[in-house]
This record gives C-alpha cells, sequence and structure tokens, in this order.
C-alpha cells in the first residue's frame, strides 16, 4: 500500500445532508495476513432517497461487487483513490465487496494495522473505510457480525465487538471467531484484535442484577502491571450507575492495550483499545500520574458506551457532543474518587496553558466546528476541553439535580440515536423549562472571551458597585462576536479573611458554596449596599467560565484569599495570580525579579499551614514559560519570561530553603501506596527536593542523583532524573546512562527518559535531541516515541525557538519523515508553527520559511496542509 495522499476539500457544517442510504446490518469476513487480508463484507442497503450508491474506500484493492449475489460487471460501476459509486441499484438489496488490504504496511495506525504481533483496527474518524468500501458516516447505524480467520498458534485471541457467538478450528492449522454486536452503532466504533495476549478476567454485576465478563488484553509477560487497569474499570462501571444510572449492556466487556497507537484508547462497543501507556501500571515503572491517567482514560472510554455508543454523533462536526460531555463524566469520575480540588486545578491548567493558545491560533475553532477539511485535526483541546468547561458551565447553570433531570430526558429522546449538539442543548432546556438560546453561543464562537472586573467601593455610603465587561477577540473567519453567557462565580471576604454574606437579587447561594452571578451583556453592573469595609473577592472561583480574567488589584487582596478562601482551588489560585503578578511585573518592565517579602511570607505560611499536601505541591507550581507566553499577542519576550521563570523559583529556593528542608524531613510514603494521602507525600516530597537541590546543588546533588538511577517508586525516581538534568547538576550524565540501563527493555519507561531530556530548558537541548534520534530504541513508527522526544520538545519554548532556528530545524525534518509514514502524528507536531506570527520579525521570517517549504511538498498529508494552510493565511 503506498501513502498516496488525495488533497482533501473542505466540508462545511451547513452542508449535512442525510444519507441517500443506509446499512441495515453488515457481515464482515475478515481472512487476516500480513500483507493480503482479504476481507468480504455482505450488507443490506436500504434507500432512504433518489440517486446512486457511493462508498467510502482508501487505500483498498477492490476484488469483487455483487448486488443480490450476482457479480457486477466492471462497466457498471466507478471506482476512485476514495470512492466505488454504482449508479443504478434497487431499492432494498444485499451488497457484497471482497477488498484486499496490507496491514503490514500500514504505518498510519488508522484501518487495520500490525501492532507488534497482533492485528489490530482504529477507525475513528474515517478509518474504517480502509477496510472495506462503506457508508463511512456516523450517522449510518447498521448491526454488525464479524468473523475472524487467522493461524490458530499465532493469533489464539480472535475479537470484535458484541457477544462470541461461535468459534472452531478450520483447515490449514487455522480457527475463527464469530462475534454478534445487537447494538446498531456506526462503524467508527467497529474494531477486531488477533493476536497473542497474556489475559486478565473478572467480573461485574450491574445494578440490574445481569453478571458482565471483564477482559483485559496486555502483551505477554506484563499480566502484573494490568491490575490497577481492572480496579479502574470496575469503579467506573460502578460510579457511572451511581451517578448517572447508566448501567452496562453487554454481556462482555474486552480491552486490549496496544504499543502502537495514535492516540490515548479508543471505545469501540465493547471492544476498547488502548495505548498501552493508558493501561499498564505498577510502582516500579508508573508514576502517580500514570495511575490517575489510567484511572481516567479507563472511565473516559468506559462513560462513551453512553455517551457516544448508545448515543453518538449525526456528523462529525458534532463530535463534542460525545468528546465534551465525556470529558466533563470522566473528570466528575476521578473528582468523586480523589480530590476535587487537584483535579480541577489540572483541568485548569490545560486550559490555560493549551486550549487559551489553541484559541489564539490559526486553527481556532469554536467546539463545534463549523469548516473541517482532516477530521483527525479536531480531535483537539477545544473539541474535549473547552467543550468540557462548556457542559460544567451547564452544570453550574442547572445544578446536579437539574443536569442529571437534562441527561435523563436526553436519554429518553436519543436513546439509539445519531444526534446534534443542538439536541443535547435542547433536552437540557426542556428538561429545566429554562432558555439556553444566548448560552447556545459558546458552541458557535471560537476565541477566548476576555472579562474584565472593576469593583468601585463608596466608603460613606457604603456601597460597592462591580463592573463585569466582556469581548471576544477575534478568530479566523470570526470576526464579530457577541456576548456570551458567563456564570461567574465568586465570593466576599473581609480584609480579614472572613466570608461575607451578601443579598442581591441578581446573586444566587450556588451549591458549590460561591454566590452565582450570571453576566449576559458586553458590560453589566451590580450594588451591594450595606459593606461596611471594602471587601476582598474572590472572582471566577473554580474557574467557573473558560474566560481569561483582567483585573487590576494589589498582592494584598491575594494574600488574604491565599491564606483564608474557604475552597482549594481558591487558594491556588491566589497564590498563581500573585506568581504571575511578580513574573509579568519582571518581563514588562524589563527588569530583575524580586520576589516580595509579602509573597515569601504567604508562601511560608501555606508550607506550614494544615493543607492537603497535593494541593501544597500544586501552590508551589509557578506559572511555566509556556503559560506566561499566552499574555502576549506578539513580539513574545522569550529571553526575558525564560529569566523571570528561572529567576522566580530561584528566589523562592533561597527564600524558604530552611522550611523547605524542615518539611522535607517529615515527608515519607510507602511506595506501593496509591492512596490519594501517599501520592499527596510524594507530590510534595518532590517539590521540596526540587527547591532544596535549586537552591543548595551542593548539599542535595548527591541524593538527587542517588534517587535518579535507582528506581524504588517511578514518582520519585522520574521527578529525580528530571531535576538532575534541568538543574544540570554535576554528574547528570551518569543518572541518564544509569536510568537508561536499568529501563531500556521497558519502553514506556524510556519515553520518560527521552522526555526528561527533550524538556530540557537550556540552548543545547537541540543537538541532544537530534542524537537521541538516533538512539537504537527511538523509532518514528511508534507514536509514543515520538510524542516523548518530539513533542516534548515542541512544548519546550525556550529550545524550539532558539535564535538560531536550529529547533525549528529538528522538528521540520521529523514532520516531513512523519508526512508520509503517519500524517496523524505529524499533524500533532506542528502546532508551535502556527503561531509565526507572535514573535519577533527573524523568529516569524524563520518560522514562516519552514510553513512555506512544507506547502511546497508534492505529496503533503491534508492533515498538514490544512493546518499550514490556515497559518499562511492573511
Ligand atoms: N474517541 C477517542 C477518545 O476520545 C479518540 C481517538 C482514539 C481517536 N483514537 C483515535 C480519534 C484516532 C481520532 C483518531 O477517547
Ligand atoms: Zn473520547
Amino acid at each position: 500500500m503506498t501513502a498516496v495522499t488525495t488533497q482533501k476539500t473542505a466540508k462545511y457544517r451547513s452542508d449535512y445532508r442525510t444519507p441517500v442510504f443506509t446499512i441495515d446490518s453488515i457481515h464482515l469476513d475478515f481472512h487476516l495476513h500480513d500483507t493480503a487480508t482479504r476481507v468480504v463484507a455482505v450488507m443490506q442497503v436500504r434507500r432512504l432517497s433518489a440517486g446512486a450508491l457511493e462508498l467510502d474506500g482508501e487505500h483498498l484493492q477492490l476484488k469483487r461487487v455483487a448486488i443480490d449475489g450476482q457479480p457486477l460487471a466492471s462497466t457498471d460501476y466507478e471506482v476512485s483513490a476514495t470512492q466505488l459509486r454504482i449508479a443504478q441499484v434497487p431499492d432494498n438489496f444485499e451488497l457484497t465487496i471482497e477488498t484486499e488490504v496490507n496491514p503490514s504496511e500500514n504505518s498510519a495506525l488508522e484501518g487495520l494495522y500490525k501492532s507488534g504481533g497482533a492485528y489490530c483496527t482504529q477507525c475513528e474518524a474515517e478509518g474504517f473505510r480502509r477496510i472495506t468500501y462503506y457508508l463511512d458516516r456516523p450517522d449510518v447505524l447498521a448491526v454488525f457480525t464479524t468473523t475472524v480467520r487467522a493461524d490458530a498458534d499465532a493469533y489464539p485471541y480472535l475479537l470484535s465487538n458484541g457477544n462470541l457467538q461461535s468459534k472452531g478450528k478450520t483447515e490449514n492449522g487455522e480457527h475463527y471467531a464469530t462475534w454478534h454486536d445487537p447494538h446498531p452503532k456506526p462503524a467508527y466504533l467497529f474494531a477486531l484484535v488477533a493476536g497473542d495476549f497474556d489475559r486478565l478476567t473478572d467480573h461485574y454485576v450491574t445494578m440490574e442484577g445481569r453478571e458482565v465478563l471483564l477482559e483485559l488484553f496486555v502483551d505477554k509477560g506484563n499480566l502484573h502491571r494490568a491490575d490497577y487497569a481492572m480496579q479502574s474499570l470496575k469503579k467506573a462501571m460502578k460510579w457511572d450507575e451511581e451517578r448517572f444510572g447508566l448501567a452496562y449492556d453487554l454481556e462482555r466487556y474486552m480491552i486490549v492495550a496496544v504499543d502502537f497507537f495514535n492516540m490515548g484508547a479508543m471505545e469501540n462497543k465493547g471492544l476498547n483499545i488502548f495505548n498501552s501507556k493508558y493501561v499498564l501500571a505498577d510502582n516500579a515503572t508508573a508514576t502517580d500520574w500514570d495511575f490517575i491517567h489510567v484511572e481516567s482514560v479507563i472511565g473516559h472510554e468506559y462513560f462513551h458506551n453512553w455517551t457516544g455508543n448508545r448515543i453518538t454523533c449525526r456528523d462529525w462536526f458534532q463530535l463534542s457532543l460525545k468528546e465534551g460531555l465525556t470529558v466533563f463524566r470522566d473528570q466528575e469520575f476521578s473528582s468523586d474518587l480523589g480530590s476535587r480540588a487537584v483535579h480541577r486545578i489540572d483541568a485548569i491548567r490545560v486550559m490555560r496553558s493549551h486550549q487559551f493558545n489553541e484559541d489564539a491560533s490559526p486553527m481556532a475553532h469554536p467546539i463545534r466546528p463549523d469548516k473541517v477539511v482532516e477530521m483527525n485535526n479536531f480531535y483537539t483541546v477545544t473539541v474535549y476541553n473547552k467543550g468540557a468547561e462548556v457542559i460544567r458551565m451547564l452544570h453550574t447553570l442547572l445544578g446536579e439535580g437539574g443536569f442529571q433531570e437534562g441527561m435523563q430526558l436526553y436519554r429518553q429522546r436519543h436513546d439509539g440515536q445519531a444526534v446534534t449538539c443542538e439536541d443535547f442543548v435542547a433536552a437540557m432546556e426542556a428538561a429545566n423549562a429554562t432558555d439556553l438560546t444566548q448560552f447556545r453561543r459558546w458552541y458557535s464562537q471560537a476565541g477566548t472571551p476576555l472579562v474584565s472586573i472593576r469593583e468601585d467601593y463608596d466608603s460613606e455610603q457604603h456601597v460597592l458597585k462591580l463592573t463585569v465587561e466582556q469581548q471576544t477577540p477575534a478568530t479566523a473567519g470570526q470576526k464579530d462576536k457577541q456576548p456570551v453567557v458567563i456564570p461567574l462565580l465568586l465570593s466576599l471576604y473581609s480584609p480579614q479573611g472572613e466570608r461575607l454574606t451578601v443579598e442581591h437579587e441578581q446573586l444566587q447561594r450556588h451549591e458549590s458554596g460561591s454566590e452565582l452571578w450570571v453576566c449576559t451583556e458586553a458590560s453589566a453592573t451590580l450594588e451591594l449596599t450595606n459593606i461596611e469595609q471594602k471587601p476582598v473577592i474572590a472572582w471566577l472561583e473554580n474557574f467557573s467560565a473558560p474566560v481569561k480574567l483582567e483585573r487590576d488589584v494589589d498582592l494584598e487582596v491575594y494574600t488574604t484569599l491565599l491564606a483564608h478562601a474557604e475552597q482549594e482551588v481558591t487558594r491556588w489560585e491566589a497564590a498563581q495570580q500573585m506568581y504571575l503578578h511578580v513574573l509579568l511585573g519582571a518581563v514588562r518592565e524589563q527588569t530583575q525579579l524580586v520576589l516580595p517579602t509579602q509573597l515569601a511570607d504567604s508562601l511560608r505560611k501555606v508550607l506550614h499551614a494544615p493543607l492537603d499536601d497535593a494541593l501544597k505541591a500544586l501552590i508551589f507550581t509557578p506559572p511555566s514559560a509556556e503559560e506566561l507566553i499566552e499574555y502576549f499577542s506578539e513580539n513574545v519576550p522569550l529571553a526575558a519570561i525564560a529569566t523571570a521563570v528561572e529567576d522566580l523559583r530561584g528566589q523562592i529556593a533561597l527564600a524558604l530553603s530552611a522550611d523547605f528542608a524542615e518539611i522535607y524531613s517529615g515527608l515519607s510514603a510507602d511506595e506501593h501506596d496509591l492512596s490519594a494521602a501517599a501520592m499527596a507525600a510524594r507530590a510534595m516530597q518532590n517539590r521540596c527536593l526540587y527547591y532544596l537541590a535549586k537552591a543548595k546543588p551542593e548539599d542535595y546533588a548527591a541524593k538527587v542523583l542517588t534517587q535518579a538511577a535507582q528506581g524504588q517508586s517511578m514518582t520519585l525516581q522520574q521527578a529525580a532524573l528530571e531535576f538532575a538534568v534541568h538543574l544540570q547538576l554535576p554528574d547528570y550524565q551518569r543518572a541518564l546512562a544509569e536510568f537508561a540501563s536499568q529501563w531500556q527493555a521497558t519502553p514506556l519507561v524510556m519515553d520518560k527518559w527521552f522526555a526528561a531530556q527533550a524538556s530540557a530548558p537550556h540552548a543545547e537541548t537541540v543537538e541532544r535531541v537530534t542524537e537521541l534520534l538516533d538512539h537504537p530504541k527511538f523509532t518514528l513508527r511508534n507514536p509514543n516515541r515520538v510524542y516523548a522526544l518530539v513533542a516534548t520538545f515542541c512544548r519546550n519554548s525556550i529550545s524550539f525557538h532558539r535564535a538560531d532556528g536550529q529547533g525549528y530545524q529538528f522538528v521540520l525534518g521529523i514532520i516531513k519523515q512523519l508526512n508520509t509514514l503517519n500524517p496523524q502524528v505529524a499533524s500533532r507536531l506542528i502546532t508551535p508553527f502556527l503561531q509565526w506570527r507572535r514573535f519577533d520579525s527573524k523568529r516569524q521570517q524563520m518560522l514562516k520559511d519552514c510553513l512555506i517549504e512544507l506547502q511546497g511538498i508534492d505529496n503533503l498529508a491534508s492533515d498538514l496542509a490544512e493546518k499550514v494552510e490556515s497559518a499562511l493565511a492573511q
């Protein structure tokens, strides 16, 4: 199979048409072969309106077409690189199509491919068309029956969606299995796996009393690393019953972990396929961060069974219908099981450091895009994470009770259907007898709204006047923006930190504990009377809307909130605002950063306060250079940002070194303990050690290097390795070498080794990552390796933007190679180039030249072409 790429043309949401035909059922028969797999598809096709039958198909060899058993002559149909067209067909008929595909040559990892020794599939969004000619769109729902045939010794497990119907031996040492999925589904949810695995089984009894067989398949020798994923699955099944009233609906639930996978995981009906990164985890090789992500991704894919599979998307413009909602659900799952504040802070950081950046880029799009060239380009932080924030705002506005009423109505109305975001909002609206007309703008407008706040206090009249103004900047193709509904959660405190209760018809006491003010106009005001003293206000608590807040206050306000706010997220936010104040001050005024005594004192108090250690660790993580860059729309002062970020960390380290030493010596956690408290203690241990090594390398370097080289707990080992490399402690090379020799046989741990080097904020990182391309454990064919080395480097702004442009050249070279090998992965690496207009003129020219060079490539994949065109467009 050659990687001939046909340039795709843009599709528009407004052009949606119902399909001309639908397919009610399909029987697939796979005869697996490394280079020549045969696929026979027998489909029951039904006409819905007048027209020819046009089936999608790519990278296929067509062997046979028959209608109602009658073979067609080659003059009866037309085949192009993307389509099989049959002009004349009956209204109801059986269509048989035989195709041949080459799984071994499939390096794009879409359709049927080989991951290590196993066959597997990835069909979302439009991969099924690489298996057979089909109506490959999510609004065609068919009942699938699948037979898989392969060599019995090499592929003892033959899996597909649904329930196992039959299995047995055939000739030539082969065997077969037939699976039947009773739930009609779109082709993107189809899956097949064949291979030799270790298998972990368990059972779950649903709230309706049905017993479900749970099976987890991992590469041989990895069984001991599968347990946490299985526990997480059972927790997810129970949580969805308890919080959403949703139970599982098949006899078995299977999860297969594969090493070669473009994304995190895939929710195929009854047969999830996972990147092994989100399944395999044990204490020696996984960090606490890894365990938390295993739990949340297992949850995410499981929750899709209702939000995505039972109720699916009408068309791909509606992707956020399932992804935004399912991310919201997985966030709530993690928050109900662990620390709500810590999970919320993680989500806020993703929004600020990645989604705001996307919203300000030439690829900015609404959570429900209007125009798409390559669908794979729209699995974005906007559709997923901002989509989840939009669902969260509905939850804030309607409350948990109202939200669940809406969910129930949504399910009653649409179970078994392919629907739109509009259908979801309409169900929420009807169940709550409310008007969400203006709220819908969150689905249609791109860009991050800028909200500015004014507080005017009249000390004689004791009146406090609050003014909130909002404005959304223009984005590509969307100049004029209208005001959106902003649910503002806020609390008032006295300057001494006591919570003040206030009464106003526009303020509701919200179930979160904050006051809720719903702002709908470009400018809104509110007057509070009988306010004794000018209060301290916590605005946008819990990040209650995905907006940027502008507010001009002094450190005093945040000092009070950091010390006294009732909500943990508010305290964290106060610290972040204090850091930003100091960082941006130094960058904008081009002065040396000085840590104000007031900030040092507040931080010292936090360090010794009886707070959750996980929260403390987050409070002691000031904004990164990447987050700061978002405060500059042009001429980003990269060098000044890098200096300020380092200076702030250095001065915190020096000012509090004795305190860190004291706290550090009092912390301990059993490395096998995965409780929230033990994870919190490790997080704080790592934070302290970082500051101590930064302040006193002569005293702590040895400790860091030993911890980096010797593994007891990967959470401690990885952090130490990163500190050693990033702080360039003496002898850090030796720590790297020892780590590599310990873990060379464990790819997921070697990814941490690659990433620790690619994220080092030094000029020489460019040379180092270039050398690492030749490391025996590196390969461009495995997306995890590429993400660990190259995507990590792309996020390392300081090294990527090195003044001589060598960082750009390094990534450009990789993108060019991946253009033919794996365009989906290539397209994820181009992100930092798209922002070329925001840098100084020298860098602008170099970045632009890279984009122009890509534009000139003959067979540029549509994934890259779409982004390059939008970045270069005026
Ligand atoms: N639906 C998957 C998820 O969110 C996303 C996904 C997995 C995907 N693999 C993909 C999307 C490949 C596009 C291409 O959970
Ligand atoms: Zn998803």
